[in-house]
């Protein structure tokens, strides 16, 4: 089911999310929502406040393949890049972030296991943006210099 994002401005996206305790069908009808929800915006990660759910859950997927991420934490950051950064939140809204180059995170699956991954380049500024979702922390309050948008859609 394709679920509304909420955009910036809305109180929602500053809350600080808890942290989920039951891997039960309702948090996997979460994910599946919010991945068929990203997809359909063309995004490459969404956190569940974006959605109106505060609970620590993301997914991600840089066309490398869908990565659910529950209670996810940074574990790891070396390095850093310079790139512009948007948001599902902030439509049309670029700017330049700093993040770090390399990130690894350990988080829980869907059935509450715990998993590790590493990211590099997109997938760490991805792993790192959305886990600020789940602390109320949004692009806009990293910005160096907003960009404009090109015509690429
Ligand atoms: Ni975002």
């Amino acid at each position: 089911m394709i679920l509304d994002i909420l955009k910036f401005g809305d109180p929602v996206l500053r809350q600080q999310c808890a942290e989920v305790t039951e891997f039960d069908k309702e948090l996997w009808q979460l994910l599946d929502d919010m991945y068929e929800t990203m997809q359909k915006a063309d995004g490459i990660g969404l956190a569940a406040p974006q959605v109106g759910v505060l609970k620590r859950v993301v997914v991600i997927d840089v066309d490398d393949g869908r990565i659910e991420l529950v209670n996810p934490v940074i574990t790891l950051m070396r390095g850093a890049q310079y790139e512009p950064e948007g948001c599902l939140s902030f439509k049309g809204k670029r700017g330049v972030v700093k993040r770090p180059k390399r990130v690894r995170v350990t988080a829980q699956n869907r059935f509450g296991k715990p998993v590790k991954f590493r990211g590099k380049d997109l997938l760490a500024r991805a792993f790192c943006h959305e886990i600020d979702h789940l602390n109320g922390v949004l692009f806009e309050d990293k910005v160096l210099e907003w960009v404009e948008d090109e015509d690429d859609d």
